[in-house]
């Protein structure tokens, strides 16, 4: 394969480090054997691997008892075991007008099924959710509210803890699709009582898994029942975490190559990690700021986003913005030309430069009509730990090519 510039991070990052796929190389060759099912000394191996893994996350992520983390495929399983276990008849959920996909389908679901009323909580033009106007939407039934903690279109990063002191005791549930693995999280600091999270992002682990925290004192009824390894006595499902959400033999291959992409974090340091994405963030705004043509989405500030940055080559002011004297978290709007499509502009870049971006919608229409890039969506680029500042360049290059041809 020729050369490439991998800017896709945000769908899945990549590389790996490589003791990932050594992780599940060893699984596979050395280990083998089902979890928690029987007690010769592969399945003792196998459960201690698990465990390990388990016990990682929680050091991420400052939870005090790892088994409140039950393992998942990804994070929309997480999301919707805690929708369709946590929510009942008559409850009311807030959302913000940030969200993916995997959050807004399954709600709207349960609201078309007359489960539940959705509110969504609106957020600035740069993606930021005033926490201000959050206590006006709670109502007396609302059950839950949910927060993307990082936009997967622009990188906007909320502030989880403000969130929290808004909504005071109705449980807040964080997306942490964008940030798990990039960006500190500490459940007790910023008072989370649900934490979803994958486990291909920048958690550095392989696709198919991910896992949900779930606080003590909340419980949840499980997606699916089955087979624990556990009380094996009982018809009944385990009234105890994780087992009471963890039915059927788990993805244990994927959760040995997690368990060594967390390591990977713990070692390098969170702070090192996040440091790194914010230099490459900050190299390629200063790179792009003057680049006539180009509409930039987003914070525009390294330390108030992820590694993700959004632009389309039209320089169509966003809808709704028109009124705006300088805002809209878009620059450069006084260029009023038409310009490339995101898809063709995303396509160049893919096949002339082989710079590997995602275009389009990111499975986050909402997202897209507050920032005014709807229908049409963005050129994404988002960057990982492995990206280089002599890459930004490059890639910023590449953009002020097509920009100007
Ligand atoms: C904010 C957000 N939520 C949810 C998801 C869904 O992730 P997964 O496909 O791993 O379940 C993504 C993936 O892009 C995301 O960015």
């Amino acid at each position: 394969m020729k050369k490439f510039i991998y800017l896709d991070n945000a769908a899945t990052s990549f590389p790996k480090p490589p003791q990932v796929f050594k992780a599940m190389e060893h699984f596979m060759k050395e280990v083998g054997a089902n979890p928690g099912r029987s007690g010769h000394p592969l399945s003792l191996e196998a459960s201690r691997i698990v465990q390990n893994t388990r016990e990682k996350l929680a050091a991420l992520f400052n939870i005090k008892n790892p088994e409140r983390i039950v393992f998942t495929m990804n994070v929309t399983e997480s999301l919707n075991t805690v929708f369709n276990g946590f929510l009942k008849r008559g409850d009311h959920v807030i959302i913000t007008s940030m969200e993916h996909n995997s959050v807004v389908r399954p709600l709207k679901y349960l609201e078309e099924s007359g489960v539940v009323s959705l509110s969504i909580a609106p957020c600035d033009h740069k993606g930021f959710l005033d926490t201000e106007e959050l206590p006006r939407l709670i109502k007396k039934n609302t059950a839950l509210v949910v927060l993307n903690h990082a936009s997967n279109v622009c990188g906007t990063i909320q502030d989880i803890r403000a969130v929290k002191e808004a909504i005071r005791e109705v449980p807040l549930l964080v997306d942490a699709a964008q940030t798990a693995g990039c960006y500190p999280i500490d459940v007790e600091r910023d008072g989370i009582d649900f934490l979803g999270f994958t486990g291909h992002k920048a958690l550095l682990g392989p696709q198919g898994t991910g896992g949900l925290y779930i606080r003590e004192g909340l419980s949840l009824r499980p997606l699916k029942r089955g087979g624990t390894g556990s009380i094996s006595e009982k018809i009944t499902q385990p009234d105890f975490l994780p087992d009471a959400l963890e039915s059927g033999t788990q993805n244990n291959v994927g959760i040995a190559g997690l368990g060594a992409g967390v390591d990977f974090i713990l070692q390098q340091g969170i702070s090192k990690i996040r440091e790194h994405e914010q230099v490459l963030t900050s190299t390629l705004l200063k790179n792009l700021f003057d680049v006539q043509g180009l509409t930039i989405y987003g914070p525009l500030k390294a330390e108030k986003q992820t590694a993700t940055v959004s632009v389309t080559f039209e320089t169509i002011l966003p809808t709704g913005t028109e009124h705006l004297p300088s805002g809209c978290g878009a620059i450069n709007l006084g260029w009023l030309e038409d310009g490339l499509s995101p898809s063709e502009a995303g396509g160049i870049l893919n096949k002339k430069y082989d710079i590997f971006v995602r275009v389009g919608l990111h499975c986050a229409p909402l997202a897209h009509q507050t920032l005014g890039t709807y229908p049409d969506g963005t050129v994404r680029l988002s960057m990982g730990y492995f990206n280089t500042i002599e890459e930004m360049e490059v890639v910023a290059g590449a953009i002020r090519k097509i920009a100007e041809s």
